[in-house]
């Protein structure tokens, strides 16, 4: 059975293995898809002992996507553009190539939530890593405008000269209005809130966490009491995203809206 990983630091809590046993199950398809924890410093020599017992592909995550780019043999655009490998697999002619597939997840999962993102006024919160995987796939969509706004301005103003997008200081949004704002802050993993104003959710119509937690984050909750329509975590994201790897891997688009249901009854 061809086999596939998902390679983190920390991994044990990773969803990714049932995920994409789920999407296998569902396509009638066969996969061995397990987690692999590579010790901080050690991702290419783990992850080339992989390759040298048969691996197909692998999920990379958190803090291996940048070392992931560096390894693969070959990136794909919207890899290039993220900086970050998410998605390595393994070609015909023995070649790694290296995909970013968060990007697109996001924005599969927005439209599942019904976001029309063609002419919107987009707000991202962050400027790490998680940001950069996701600007491109959303500047493709045609918003009216997309602001970045990060703690550290300078960071979202190295983002803003590759992407050419506007950017804010967090605490000079007040006034400001937007249909759809992002938190891609790291900021939710310790339930804290990015310091912007609350009016900014006044009217918008989506707040959208890409940290996922069951019950909502405090961001969300935070985004609807200050006026904003609907809230989501980023489990669709994860999801989406994951789908995609599995496209590229097995040829087959797995019905990933039926698995996120499951996931989300499951959680
Ligand atoms: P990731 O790869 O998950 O994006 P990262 O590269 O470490 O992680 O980036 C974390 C992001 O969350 C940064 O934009 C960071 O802001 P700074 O650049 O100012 O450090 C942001 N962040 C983390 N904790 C935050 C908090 N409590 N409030 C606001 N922003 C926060």
């Amino acid at each position: 059975m061809d086999h596939y990983t998902v390679i983190g630091n920390p991994v044990e809590h990773s969803r990714s293995p049932a995920m994409h046993a789920r999407f296998a199950e569902l396509a009638g398809d066969h996969i061995s898809y397990d987690r692999t924890l590579a010790p901080l410093g050690g991702f290419a020599e783990t992850l080339n002992t992989l390759v040298a017992g048969g691996l197909k592909g692998a999920n990379v995550t958190v803090p291996f996507k940048e070392e992931a780019f560096t390894w693969a043999s070959r990136l794909t655009p919207r890899a290039k553009l993220a900086g970050a490998v998410n998605t390595l697999a393994l070609q015909a002619d023995g070649s790694w190539l290296g995909d970013n597939t968060d990007g697109v997840g996001l924005v599969a999962d927005l439209k599942r939530l019904g976001a029309e993102l063609g002419g919107s006024r987009i707000l991202v919160l962050g400027a790490g890593g998680a940001t950069r995987g996701i600007l491109g796939p959303l500047l493709d969509e045609a918003p009216q405008s997309l602001t970045l706004a990060n703690r550290t301005l300078g960071k979202a103003q190295a983002l803003a000269e590759i992407f050419a997008i506007e950017v804010a200081a967090m605490d000079g949004l007040a006034g400001r209005h937007f249909d759809i704002i992002l938190n891609a802050t790291a900021a939710s993993l310790t339930e804290e809130l990015p310091p912007v104003s609350p009016g900014i959710f006044a009217g918008a119509s989506l707040a959208y966490d890409l940290v996922y937690k069951p019950g909502g984050t405090a961001f969300e909750r935070w985004a609807l009491d200050n006026g904003c329509k609907n809230s989501s975590d980023g489990l669709g994201m994860l999801v989406a995203q994951g789908a995609e790897s599995f496209r590229l891997w097995r040829g087959i688009e797995p019905d990933w809206q039926q698995v996120l249901v499951q996931m989300k009854e499951g959680a």
